[in-house]
């Protein structure tokens, strides 16, 4: 018997490729994707969501008076869609911790570095200026700490001299389509989840650095 998909909400600010990764893949991971809020309202994301006939919300944090309210107003709309999972999808705004807390367990982003690695802004730019060799993406789950909750999944990108902080990012975002559905496949099958600040995949504790994307995918 096929498993009833799980709802999912997705918080965007911009383009909304990962998004877009995710409404083609949606039946395949047995999600059905009920709303996507974005805090711009010319973001892009929002016109994929919109092809996808997915309902989609705007909640501008220039109308607010500061992040509690605007937070408020975002968990407020966020809960109208029931979601049983909150994916960040290039959502750039810092949460407050009641928002984190409320989510708790519930709530993945993708950052585009191998965290622990650059948190924050530029990664591209920071490993480049690194001489790093390998750069990537990781999932994680969202905790109070600014992308510091436990990882799920990353993908490594090899940096190779010709390297510019544009080539960077397309070669990881090509990554990041990969492994953003497969984390929210795993949550969906009941296989993914959050502990006492831990992520566990079927019930063992994933390293630090998260499950690493497969070889076999990582061509
Ligand atoms: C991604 O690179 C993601 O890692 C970061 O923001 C970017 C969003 O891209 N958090 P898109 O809007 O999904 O195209």
């Amino acid at each position: 018997m096929t498993k009833k998909p799980i709802n999912v909400v997705v918080v965007i600010s911009g383009s909304g490729s990962n998004l877009q990764a995710l409404i083609d893949q949606a039946t395949a991971i047995n999600i059905n994707i009920t709303g996507v809020i974005s805090n711009i309202a010319s973001a892009y994301g929002l016109t994929r969501a919109t092809n996808a006939n997915i309902p989609t919300e705007v909640v501008d944090h220039t109308q607010f008076a500061d992040r509690d309210t605007f937070d408020t107003a975002l968990m407020a709309t966020i809960d109208r869609y029931q979601p049983d999972l909150v994916i960040l999808a290039g959502f750039m705004r810092i949460l407050t911790p009641a928002f984190t807390k409320y989510y708790t367990g519930r709530m993945l982003n993708i950052h585009p570095s191998l965290l622990p690695k650059y948190r924050g802004l530029h990664t591209h730019r920071r490993a480049l200026e690194a001489g790093d060799k390998e750069h990537g993406a990781t999932v994680h789950f969202v905790t109070e700490e600014l992308d510091g909750g436990p990882n799920v999944i990353q993908a490594i990108v090899p940096v190779v001299k010709m390297d510019t902080e544009a080539s960077l990012m397309e070669k990881v975002q090509q990554k990041e389509h990969k492994i953003y559905p497969q984390a929210v496949a795993w949550f969906a099958e009941g296989k993914l989840k959050m502990e006492d600040n831990k992520a566990f995949l079927m019930g063992e504790l994933l390293p630090p650095t998260g499950k690493r994307l497969s070889d076999d995918d990582n061509e």
